[in-house]
């Protein structure tokens, strides 16, 4: 039987937060509803963060509340603080994201903290969560470059996934959010990272501005990862990195993976239709 790879649906969350005009709430309960089809496991249909920050993300609560759920799926939302933890809670996410940067520069510009900082706020979160029986993922940003304190040594990607770990974090997501990195630059992050967490505790999270992120994703699966997020049709991009693309697109991920032999449990027909939804969006 072929080996099965996890594609995280990520498109609802780290997709649709980079658009600029606001999009009705239906829409995006379409969007996640269609997704739900598919065959994920998991879909990041939301995030509770500051609503000045991110006002595409302010209805998360109202999404949330009206998306269909399909059994088998866990529907995950971001959240920095305890008081995205509690709309969390309210909206029945079954899973939560904290996120933190490799940087300070990044962790600034996104979160408003250090990374220190950033890491504190986060200890609360797995606290209250670890009551919940609510698994965490965290998110470790600009894994490779970033955009104000340049290129990223590997070692700090270590620490800060490490520190994750030991803050109770069930899985860390490596997020390449720049699009930018090299294969080369990929592998040493993941070595260095290796040394720290196994890779059935890690994700790979890759943006898609130099058209790399399908070979990253093979760079990863070389070393041992079988998680890694993605966004139906390539949507989005984050707000506090200028100029970077979104996720590798999950239809293009699915197909490379397929074409490798692995499982992937996704329905093509249904991802199609869901792509198209997503394009329709993203057009107006
Ligand atoms: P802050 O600016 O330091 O200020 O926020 P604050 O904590 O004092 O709060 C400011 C205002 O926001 C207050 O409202 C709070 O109540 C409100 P006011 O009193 O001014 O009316 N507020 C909230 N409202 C709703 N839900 C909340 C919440 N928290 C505060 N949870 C904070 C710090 C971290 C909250 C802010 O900077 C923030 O929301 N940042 C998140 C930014 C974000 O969503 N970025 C994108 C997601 S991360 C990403 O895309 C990267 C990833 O994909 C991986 C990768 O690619 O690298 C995961
Ligand atoms: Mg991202």
């Amino acid at each position: 039987m072929a080996e099965r790879v996890e594609i995280v649906e990520v498109g609802p969350r780290d997709g649709l937060q980079n658009e600029a005009r606001p999009i009705p709430t239906a829409r995006k309960v379409a969007l996640v509803d269609a997704l739900s089809s598919v065959g994920f496991r998991r879909i990041e249909a939301a995030s509770f963060v500051s609503p000045a920050r991110v006002p595409q993300m302010a209805d998360s609560a109202g999404v949330m509340a009206a998306i269909r759920r399909a059994p088998g799926v866990r529907y995950m939302a971001l959240v920095p603080n305890l008081k995205g933890q509690e709309a969390a809670r309210a909206a029945r996410a079954d899973q939560i994201a904290v996120v933190t940067a490799a940087t300070d520069g990044f962790a600034r510009a996104n979160l408003n903290a250090s990374v220190a900082d950033s890491l504190a706020r986060i200890e609360p979160i797995l606290r209250e969560a670890g009551r919940d029986g609510i698994p965490v993922r965290g998110y470790v940003s600009v894994v490779t470059d970033c955009p104000y304190d340049g290129p990223v040594p590997p070692s700090r990607v270590a620490r800060v996934a490490a520190a994750l770990r030991d803050l109770g974090c069930a899985e860390v997501s490596l997020g390449e959010t720049l699009g930018r990195a090299t294969p080369e630059q990929v592998e040493a992050m993941l070595r260095a990272v290796l040394d720290e967490l196994p890779p059935d505790r890690l994700a790979g999270h890759f943006h898609d501005t130099a058209g790399r992120a399908v070979e990253n994703v093979e760079v990863a699966l070389g070393l041992g990862l079988r998680v890694f997020d993605a966004s139906v049709a390539g949507l989005g991009g984050c707000p506090f990195a200028p100029g970077a693309a979104g996720n590798v697109a999950t239809e293009a991920l699915a197909r490379r993976l397929s074409a490798l032999g692995f499982d992937t449990g996704l329905d093509p027909v249904a991802l199609a239709q869901a792509a198209d939804l997503a394009r329709a969006m993203r057009e107006g």
